[in-house]
């Protein structure tokens, strides 16, 4: 009986180990997807995170709503969402139930769920300046 020892390690050895394509470092993950926020009767639209504030998302692109608070209680924003979804995340934005039924949202408190569509009559942009 002989005993002959094994090579350590299976297969051909490091010519195996080099056919091997080292993986990918895993991707972080994706941004979550923006909406499309569209302000009328301006016209514009701009995208809008789910994780951002519709006042937020319009400031950062430009797009100057009417503001004061911005923690949804003035009612200075107060505009009315006429396509989409939103959420707020605070318990008590200031819109009654009554304006809520009729569509009305405080874009600063509210977040948006869906392609959106808001009614902010004063809302411009800033290098309107049609004289
Ligand atoms: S800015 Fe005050 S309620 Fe929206």
């Amino acid at each position: 009986m002989s005993n002959v020892p094994h090579a350590p390690g299976s297969g051909s050895g490091s010519a195996a180990d080099a056919a091997t394509p080292p993986s990918p470092p895993s991707p972080p993950s994706p941004p979550s997807p923006a909406f499309a926020a569209r302000v009328e009767p301006l016209g514009s639209s701009f995208p809008a995170l789910p994780t951002q504030t519709l006042l937020e998302a319009a400031l950062l692109a430009g797009v100057q709503l009417p503001s004061s608070c911005r923690n949804g209680t003035c009612r200075t924003c107060l505009c009315r969402l006429s396509a989409g979804r939103i959420a707020y995340r605070i318990e008590w934005p200031g819109v009654s139930y009554d304006e809520r039924d009729e569509g009305y949202i405080l874009p600063c408190v509210a977040y948006p769920e869906s392609d959106v569509v808001i009614e902010a009559p004063l809302a411009r942009l800033p290098d309107a300046s049609q004289a």
